[in-house]
């Protein structure tokens, strides 16, 4: 990686990354997810501890293994991601890059939910979930630096403008994650930073080589703020 052996320029610093989707119960046995794979989020733990900091992963349920360096958190629902974020505050940064769900099941049952000969299927109301990332940037403890994600499907710059000012967030890191694109799942990602200042539109590459970047990026950010 590009910050093997370097200088340590995070040391003292402390960081909390949230990473994966998050699994919404419906009954014990089922529940509502999305694609992502934690890949981007981990990587970014990994980069951001081999600057020096002292990181902690927050984590929805994946398959990946917690990454060298990094004290990990493991959750399932939005609410527990939240409740664990908000327990590490004060922290210097804090970069939201899990795919929360958006919405939960406003009451999940405690048995499973059966099939009764003749009966329509269940109707699930949805209840909206808490956004963390907005939270986090309008919190009286906010980090100096917060950054989010968007994952768009269109009008991505559009998008990722709108959310870096309601999440109240220093930088968005927006990528299309339209199922052609590949990056929901995948290996690589190809992301676009959105500031207050203007944008940068950085080339494809794998996600160990984005998060490197990206913690370089925030790094700089924290210098000159
Ligand atoms: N986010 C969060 N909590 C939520 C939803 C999103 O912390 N309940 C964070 C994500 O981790 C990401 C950013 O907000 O850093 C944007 O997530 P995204 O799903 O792209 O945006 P939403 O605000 O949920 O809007 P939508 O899904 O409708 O585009
Ligand atoms: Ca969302």
């Amino acid at each position: 990686s590009l910050l093997d052996g370097g200088a340590k320029p995070l040391k003292g610093r402390s960081a909390i990354v949230t990473s994966g989707p998050t699994h919404e119960p419906i009954d014990p046995v089922r529940y509502i997810a999305n694609r992502s794979s934690g890949r981007q989020g981990h990587a970014i733990a990994t980069a951001l501890a081999k600057l020096g900091a002292n990181v902690t992963l927050v984590s929805g349920p994946v398959t990946i293994a917690d990454p060298a360096g990094v004290k990990t958190i493991h959750v399932e629902r939005a609410e527990e991601m939240r409740d664990a974020v908000l327990g590490l505050l004060p922290a210097d940064i804090a970069v939201m890059v899990a795919a929360v769900a958006d919405w939960r099941v406003a009451t999940s049952s405690d048995q499973k939910i059966k099939k009764q000969p003749g009966d329509a299927p269940p109707m699930l109301a949805l209840t909206e979930n808490p956004d963390i990332l907005k939270t986090i940037g309008h919190h009286a403890n906010r980090p100096k630096l917060v950054i989010g994600f968007a994952a768009e499907t269109q009008n991505v710059e559009d998008n990722a403008r709108l959310k870096l000012a309601r999440k109240g967030a220093d930088l968005i890191v927006a990528n299309d994650v339209s199922p052609d694109s590949g990056i929901m799942g995948g290996e690589r990602n190809r992301v676009k930073l959105i500031t207050r200042d203007g944008i940068e539109d950085w080339p494809d590459m794998d996600k160990n080589t984005v998060a490197d970047h990206l913690a370089r990026k925030i790094t700089q950010m924290l210098e000159t703020s």
